[in-house]
């Protein structure tokens, strides 16, 4: 393939938004349409059937589990009702919506920019102060693809006063295998401080739905509940996600996750190969840290078919995709290289 040449008869292959190469979960589908024949009527506004298996799922009471339409959206409605202080302290680089959630929130944010790859910890601890509403922390990172490690999560911790809630978005925890990245269920029971924010959408393909969850210390769940009282999941969501937390589900969720990594490896592989620099990832996409070229990059691989994320003087964001999306993905990039870009 030329680069610079469209891809006539292909589809373009859509490697920027993190989504899952994969068609719905087994079964998921079939209780969708179910669910559709009551359209009719509102959803349960207390998603209790999720909010039930959510609970037997982790281990923990219902009343510390906050389900809403996707993570994005309830991480909002958990920021807003941690209030009235005002500052939000977030890793820089990360994932482009703290920015708009924390302002929605009615909160500022305070960035703290990253020690290369990975969350600079430290400075963050240091960022805190009696004006810190919460932290934001992203395991693994988008879109570094970076995980955080068990000690140095613990050491931060530790200097976090308790009357500070330490947010941990694990929308990717799904696509972590480096055993020295913390569970953040295993930090929620560790510390009185800790949030653990997941979603439906990346490794359960349930993105067009809008669900996820957080778990949270009981005593902040009345406030946020309040604070998302009109924006619960809907009918379909709040099925779908039921049918995908079956053990039969379960199981094929980790099959594709394991086959998912092992594309990632390939990938990584293979774009090293041609000689990028690609950050090492613990979630279902890579980074390639390409700087200035980051949306030359983008702009080529676009008019061949290929939407990447760029940011701007930073890098390029892609997905984990199918094997042909990545094949082809791959000989874009070289023919690209050989070109000149
Ligand atoms: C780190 C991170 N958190 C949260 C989200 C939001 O996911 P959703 O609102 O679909 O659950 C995303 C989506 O890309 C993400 O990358």
């Amino acid at each position: 393939m030329t680069p610079g040449t469209a891809v006539g008869t292909h589809p373009p292959a859509d490697l920027s938004m993190n989504e899952t190469p994969y068609p719905p979960l087994p079964g998921v589908r079939r209780v969708v349409t179910d669910a559709a024949a009551a359209l009719q009527r509102y959803p349960d506004r207390t998603s209790a059937a999720l909010v039930a298996a959510l609970s037997q799922r982790l281990g923990v009471g219902p009343e510390a589990i906050l389900v809403g339409p996707g993570s994005a959206g309830l991480c909002q409605h958990l920021v807003q009702s941690l209030g009235p202080r005002p500052d939000v302290v977030h890793p820089a680089l990360s994932f482009e919506g703290y920015p708009l959630i924390i302002g929605n929130a009615g909160a500022r944010a305070v960035p703290v920019p990253m020690d290369g790859y990975a969350h600079d910890l430290p400075a963050m601890a240091d960022a805190v102060t009696e004006r810190t509403r919460c932290v934001l922390l992203c395991n693994p990172n988008n879109p570094t693809g970076a995980a955080l490690r068990r000690d140095d999560v613990e050491a931060f911790l530790d200097r976090i006063p308790a009357d500070v809630p330490v947010i941990v978005d694990e929308a990717y925890r799904e696509f972590v295998t480096d055993p020295r990245s913390p569970d953040g269920m295993d930090l929620y029971r560790a510390y009185d401080n800790v949030c653990v924010l997941r979603t439906f959408s990346k490794a359960y393909g349930l993105a067009a739905l809008r669900v996820g969850y957080a778990v949270v210390p009981p005593r902040l769940t009345r406030a946020a509940a309040l604070t998302g009282a009109v924006f619960f999941p809907s009918a379909l969501a709040q099925a779908a996600a039921v049918a995908s937390l079956t053990p039969e589900v379960g199981a094929e969720l980790t099959r594709r996750c394991t086959e998912l990594v092992a594309e990632r490896t390939r990938l990584i592989g293979a774009l090293r190969g041609l000689g990028l620099t690609v950050a090492p990832s613990e979630a279902n996409f890579v980074w390639l840290p390409l700087g200035e070229r980051a949306v030359p990059f983008a702009d080529r691989a676009r008019e061949a078919g290929i939407l990447v994320m760029a940011l701007p003087g930073a890098g390029v964001r892609i997905t984990v995709g199918s094997p042909e999306a990545n094949e082809r993905l791959r000989a874009f990039v070289r023919a690209a290289l050989a070109d000149g870009l």
